[in-house]
């Protein structure tokens, strides 16, 4: 076990820099970024198409390697690690939701949504957990469909409980509803917000949509690389009331 100085501090990013070498061309993706992100928080991360949210994304992820600088997740610096112990941080810690979905085509959507907690040995009961999520975003009915037989935001729905089955303390999302029409779109939103505030997950998500980053805490933003501006929400995070 590595030392852990600030338990109120989920992931530090310190100098990073990822840098395209491909002589001669050489691509600067991501120019000195740091910022800290504590527990809890929910942060949108924003910027034009190319400014480099999805290689930062990927990189707190741990499913990328960094040029420079370092990534602690929950005071472990995830920049040095062997590929079997970085495996364990992000079965562990992290969970993930991909714009495309990724789901096995394979397997049932409930199969689906067990495949994390297989992966990494859930304890407790994961089949109760599945069943719990499947209600939860609303898919009991679809148990046993397989994700050609679902709509995309029936997809995405299996893709957030799936990624919630672990309950990881930190939940990343890559544009998860930029597939998706608008009615869809806000209710995997919704569902996002809601189950990242039960299950008190810390919530990075990647969005170059305003509206969606109007829930966040918080808001960085990013231009060619670098951090352009990291604002806080000017009003507490709150639920919508239904319009008459
Ligand atoms: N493997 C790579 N080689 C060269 N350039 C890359 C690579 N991956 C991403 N880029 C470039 O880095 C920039 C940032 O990409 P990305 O992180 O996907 O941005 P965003 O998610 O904000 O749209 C883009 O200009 C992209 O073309
Ligand atoms: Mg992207």
């Amino acid at each position: 076990m590595q030392a852990r100085t600030d338990h109120s501090t989920v992931i530090e990013v310190r100098q990073l820099w990822k840098v395209i070498e491909n002589p001669p061309s050489r691509v600067e993706i991501l120019r000195d970024v740091s910022f800290s992100v504590p527990r809890g928080q929910f942060l949108a991360i924003m910027g034009a198409s190319g400014s480099g949210k999805s290689t930062l994304l990927g990189l707190l992820a741990g499913l990328d390697t960094v040029t420079s600088g370092t990534i602690s997740v929950d005071g472990v610096d995830i920049t040095n690690l062997r590929e079997d112990a970085l495996a364990r941080v992000r079965g562990r810690k992290i969970g993930f939701v991909f714009q495309s979905y990724q789901l096995v085509p394979t397997l049932t959507a409930e199969e689906n949504i067990l495949l994390p907690a297989e992966l990494s040995g859930l304890n407790g009961n994961p089949r109760r957990r599945a069943a719990e999520l499947l209600d939860r975003v609303g898919l009991t009915q679809r148990a046993h469909h397989y994700p050609v037989q679902l709509s995309g935001g029936e997809q995405q729905r299996i893709a957030l409980a799936r990624a919630f089955i672990t309950r990881p303390p930190i939940l990343m999302a890559d544009e998860p509803t930029g597939n998706l029409d608008s009615a869809n779109g806000q209710h995997v939103l919704d569902l996002l917000v809601q189950l990242n505030r039960e299950e008190k997950t810390t919530l990075i998500l990647v969005t170059h949509d305003r509206n969606l980053a109007e829930y966040a805490d918080r808001i960085v933003t990013l231009r060619d690389g670098r951090v352009l501006t990291d604002e806080l929400a000017p009003r507490p995070v709150e639920t919508r009331p239904l319009e008459a």
